[in-house]
């Protein structure tokens, strides 16, 4: 019988043709898809599991945690943590730098993760996903540092995300564009379902949460405006919107029709000290690396995300990301202003 290429054959194939690999970048990714699954089996069984609602505790940024946000932290942990490939891991929900413990080998890669993406969703049953970016270790390192993460984005291995939403999927780059699988759940594999995903370089839709629109920046006020404006207005045609509050399917729709999404630092952010919303290492940087293979483009307002020298583990920063043509004016408006 004819059957889809799963995401084993495809990283193997992949990692064939890339020299000098030894297969301990695709016995990684192996691990994170299984991670993965397990999340999405979480996910999938909710409240039959006991899994939704609040954990009672804080993440290191002062947010609540949802107990799923935990059970998904401990399941990547415990998928990526024995094999040998890593030599420390960071996540969202750990404050410090997670160390492999001594009964396990060490390896030559570091990962960054988000383990539950959007989870003011999951009581409401709507999509969340898994974000991760691998870095190399930088060499001679017994016990990574915090430091050893603060590479720029352009140094990435490999980003993906993970969408548990009507059907689960994992959409993945390893710097030779993107390609996305679908989880069967029959056989409990990904199957190559979206091969080469690219972003129109144009759109008449973006994603942003207006809520915030009183804090807003000039520039990102006169775009939103410029859009709600339509036929009649400078950009002389309709454009539609859509919030999900999962950053993981904002992304993912823009890679399937395009879009924009827009995270920008606002002034009541900029009142706390923040500098945006969404952390650097393990949101940002991953999906700019994923939107940029797409063909898209990813920018803070005024610089390309992938080019910012990380200076802490937990950094936030502003998102513009999606259509090249529709981010490239965005950050003109940032720049005129300047
Ligand atoms: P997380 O659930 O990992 O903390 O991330 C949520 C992020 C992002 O996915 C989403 O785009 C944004 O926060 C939603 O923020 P608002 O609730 O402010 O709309
Ligand atoms: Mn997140
Ligand atoms: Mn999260």
């Amino acid at each position: 019988m004819e059957h889809g290429t799963t995401i084993t054959q495809f990283i193997s194939e992949e990692q064939r043709h890339a020299s000098g690999a030894t297969g301990e970048f695709t016995a990684l990714l192996n691990d994170i898809v299984t991670a993965c699954k397990m999340i999405s089996n979480q996910v999938n069984h909710g409240a039959l599991v006991g899994a939704l609602g609040s954990a009672g505790s804080e993440n290191v940024q002062g947010e609540t945690q949802k107990k799923l946000d935990i059970l998904s932290n401990e399941m990547f942990i415990q998928c990526n943590e024995w094999a040998g490939h890593l030599a420390a891991m960071a996540s969202e929900e750990m404050d410090d730098v997670y160390q492999i413990p001594s009964e396990y080998p060490r390896g030559k890669y570091l990962i960054t993760f988000d383990p539950l993406d959007g989870s003011s969703n999951i009581d409401v049953n709507v999509s969340v996903g898994t974000i991760f970016s691998v870095l190399r270790c930088p060499g001679g390192i017994e016990r990574p540092a915090v430091r050893d993460f603060l590479q720029a984005g352009t140094q990435q291995v490999a980003a993906g995300y993970a969408l548990y939403g009507p059907s689960t999927m994992l959409v993945l780059t390893t710097g030779k564009g993107v390609n996305g699988f679908t989880l069967d759940q029959n056989i409990g594999e990904f199957i190559l379902t979206h091969p080469n995903m690219t972003i129109p370089a144009d759109t008449q839709e973006f994603a942003i949460n207006a809520s915030n629109m009183r804090f807003w920046e000039a520039p990102v006020k006169r775009y939103v405006d410029e859009c709600l404006a339509g036929k009649e207005g400078p950009r002389e045609k309709d454009f539609n919107m859509r919030w999900i509050a999962s950053m993981v399917a904002e992304v993912h729709r823009i890679l399937t029709r395009g879009g924009v999404f827009m995270y920008p630092v606002d002034s009541k952010m900029k009142d706390k000290g923040l500098g945006g919303k969404l952390r650097l290492l393990y949101e940002a940087n991953p999906m700019s690396y994923i939107v940029e293979q797409a063909g898209g483009g990813s920018i803070t307002g005024t610089h390309r995300i992938m080019d910012l020298q990380p200076e802490s583990l937990h950094q936030r920063v502003p998102v513009i990301l999606g259509s090249r043509n529709e981010v490239e004016r965005i950050q003109g408006y940032h720049t005129e202003d300047v």
